[in-house]
């Protein structure tokens, strides 16, 4: 028997043809517009977690310089997010557009800076939700090709796989249909993006933007949720919230997202979703979701509201917010996997967890090497995380501090060097490199860092301090 590749994505233009309808229909939608490159902004000057700011010729300005504005993130259904491209690395800029509020302010995270923030790296898990067919580039943290996806938004073989065979032969290589796929597999398709749980662990040498339409997402990654579940809600807690609702605890696999979101309009189908299941309801001819889904804002977006999928009743209260402990909402709880939430969560349990992982891989031995109070033990975890992961930046950074602290500058220069390339916005590796470089060199280094951040105070006040020199 000959063996084929398999088949590869190919955009959703190359669907219009064949099916002209839901093409048309979806593009409209939140999802197919959920990013793209910034096209005319309107002027605008405002203040942000007290910074002051002004927006023209499709470039932010603020006190000590400015900055473009390249891509957007976000459909404006709430918000709107961006992003400059310094050198093809991508950073998210402190400032958000709130739709239902009409201003600009801080974005998510951002309320509290005590100074201009613009060197916080957009990884690639953040356009793979927002963006299809991304492109990061090896070997870096945050740098992709030009473009940086391919396609704006989801596109369609994100829920059905990729397109290249059936485009050809329509009857004989069939596209994966949610609606058909076993409820694990199913439920997944949604999951991929819109699950995060407290933490989301992938597996030993899996990769999440590995997944495609109808693997299952456990394979990739296990989600974690707080043990006693939380009151509060969270932009990627739908899948988490309906799972604790007792609609579908009562009626299992048979309710899910497609039950009442209809995925190509974005038709909402909740009231014959809720009459179905509750044919002798109340209130018949009024809306469900008005007091049963209630709106309410997301801990995490910024000024935004979002509907409640715990379709909360009296009888059964929402639970008090997440502390302490986790357990895994899909996937297993394995040591590693355990370990590895709690170390990102910030939890001390962490690191008996980790010590008894297996496979004690470079995610491990990272969070080890931070645990770790013996310097020379993190060193040594650090070197065996580089030789699986050679651009791991902390790793990069950390280790070569080790080294310049016993006299061995050459090697922590040649780290820090790595760690730049992998990411020039990572601050700590310039500021040791000036400090072991000769004048010039450190000048130089200092000033193409401060290009890419210009509103930092220590750079600037140590190229200001060897100039005097
Ligand atoms: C050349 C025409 C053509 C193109 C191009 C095409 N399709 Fe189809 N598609 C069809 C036909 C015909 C069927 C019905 C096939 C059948 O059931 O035998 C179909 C069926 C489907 C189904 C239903 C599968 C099921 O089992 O229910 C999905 C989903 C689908 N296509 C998605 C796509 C996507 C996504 C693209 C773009 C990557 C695409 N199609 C491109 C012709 C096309
Ligand atoms: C590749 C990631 C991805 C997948 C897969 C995905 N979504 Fe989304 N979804 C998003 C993003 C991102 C948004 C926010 C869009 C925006 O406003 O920018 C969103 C928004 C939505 C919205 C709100 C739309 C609106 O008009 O405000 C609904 C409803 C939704 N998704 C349902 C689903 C369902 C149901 C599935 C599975 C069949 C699914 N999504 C699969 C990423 C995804
Ligand atoms: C795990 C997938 C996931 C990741 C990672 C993710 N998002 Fe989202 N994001 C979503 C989903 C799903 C929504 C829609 C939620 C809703 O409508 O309730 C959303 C909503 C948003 C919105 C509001 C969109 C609108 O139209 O109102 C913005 C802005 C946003 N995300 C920015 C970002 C940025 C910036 C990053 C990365 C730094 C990011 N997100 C990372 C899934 C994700
Ligand atoms: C957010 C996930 C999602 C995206 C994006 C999406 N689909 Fe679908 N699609 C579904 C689901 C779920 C079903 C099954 C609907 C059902 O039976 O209730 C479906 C069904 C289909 C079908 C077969 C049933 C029908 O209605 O004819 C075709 C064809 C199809 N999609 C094509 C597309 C094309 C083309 C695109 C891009 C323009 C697209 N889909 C984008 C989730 C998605
Ligand atoms: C797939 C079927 C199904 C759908 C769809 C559904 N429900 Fe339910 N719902 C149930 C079942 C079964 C129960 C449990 C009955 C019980 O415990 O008395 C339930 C329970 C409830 C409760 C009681 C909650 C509590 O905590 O005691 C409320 C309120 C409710 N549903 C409202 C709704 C609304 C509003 C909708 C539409 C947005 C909806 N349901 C959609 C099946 C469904
Ligand atoms: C019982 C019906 C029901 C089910 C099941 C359901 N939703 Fe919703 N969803 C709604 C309603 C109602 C809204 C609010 C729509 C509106 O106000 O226009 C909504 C809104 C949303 C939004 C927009 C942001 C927000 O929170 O208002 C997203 C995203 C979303 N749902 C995702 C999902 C996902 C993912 C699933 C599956 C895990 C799902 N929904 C299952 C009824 C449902
Ligand atoms: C004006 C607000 C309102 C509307 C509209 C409404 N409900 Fe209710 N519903 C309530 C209140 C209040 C309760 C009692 C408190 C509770 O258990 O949540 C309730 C209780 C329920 C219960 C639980 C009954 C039980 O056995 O405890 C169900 C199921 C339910 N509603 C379904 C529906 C459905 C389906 C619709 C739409 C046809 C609907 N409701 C419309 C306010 C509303």
């Amino acid at each position: 028997m000959l063996l084929s590749v398999a088949a590869v994505f190919i955009g959703s233009q190359m669907c219009r043809s064949c099916h002209v309808g839901i093409y048309d229909a979806y593009a409209q939608t939140a999802m197919a517009k959920s990013s793209g490159r910034v096209e005319m902004l309107a002027p605008a000057e405002f203040s942000a977690a007290g910074h002051r700011y002004r927006i023209a010729n499709n470039r932010l300005f603020f006190d000590g310089g400015s900055s473009a504005m390249n891509y957007f993130i976000g459909s404006n259904a709430a918000g709107r997010s961006y992003v400059r491209a310094h050198e093809g690395h991508l950073f998210e800029l402190p400032v958000t557009w709130y739709e239902q509020k009409q201003k600009w302010d801080a974005s998510p995270g951002y309320e509290k800076e005590a100074t201009i923030h613009l060197t916080r790296a957009v990884e690639p898990s953040c356009l793979q939700c927002h963006s299809s067919r991304v492109r990061p580039v090896l070997g870096t943290q945050n740098r992709f090709g030009e473009p940086p996806f391919l396609e704006n938004g989801v596109s369609c073989e994100r829920c059905h796989g990729p397109g290249s065979e059936h485009v050809k032969d329509p009857a004989g290589a069939k596209m994966v249909n949610p609606a058909k796929l076993e409820p694990e597999r199913r439920d997944a398709v949604c999951s991929q993006c819109h699950l995060t749980g407290e933490a989301r662990i992938e597996r030993a040498g899996r990769k999440i933007s590995d997944y495609k339409a109808g693997d299952l997402l456990s394979d990739y990654a296990s989600y974690f949720v707080s043990a006693i579940g939380r009151r509060d809600l969270k932009v990627t807690s739908h899948v988490e919230k309906l799972a604790g609702s007792a609609c579908k605890m009562a009626t299992g696999d048979v309710l899910w997202c497609g039950t009442c979101h209809e995925p190509h309009t974005n038709a909402d189908r909740s009231q014959q979703a809720c009459l179905g299941c509750h044919e002798k309801a109340h209130n018949k001819s009024e809306r469900c979701v008005t007091c049963h889904m209630p709106r309410t804002k997301a801990i995490d977006a910024g000024h935004g509201v979002m509907t409640n999928h715990s379709i909360p009743g009296r009888r059964r209260p929402d639970p008090e917010p997440a502390q302490g402990s986790l357990k895994a909402f899909l996937g297993t709880a394995d040591d590693r996997a355990l370990g590895l939430a709690y170390a990102e969560m910030g939890d001390k349990r962490a690191r008996e967890y980790l010590l008894r992982a297996s496979p004690q891989d470079w995610p491990v031995q990272l969070r080890l090497a931070v645990l770790e109070p013996d310097a020379a033990k993190s060193a040594l975890l650090y070197e065996s995380v580089l030789k699986q992961n050679p651009y791991e930046t902390s790793a990069l950074v950390n280790l070569g501090t080790y080294f310049a602290k016993q006299g061995r500058t050459a090697e922590a220069g040649r780290l820090w060097e790595r760690a730049l390339a992998a990411n020039p916005g990572i601050e700590e590796a310039v500021l040791n490199l000036s400090v072991i470089r000769p004048a010039k060199e450190a000048q130089a280094l200092l000033r193409r860092y401060l290009e890419v951040n210009p509103v930092s105070a220590k750079a600037r006040q140590r190229l200001a301090e060897m100039e005097l020199r």
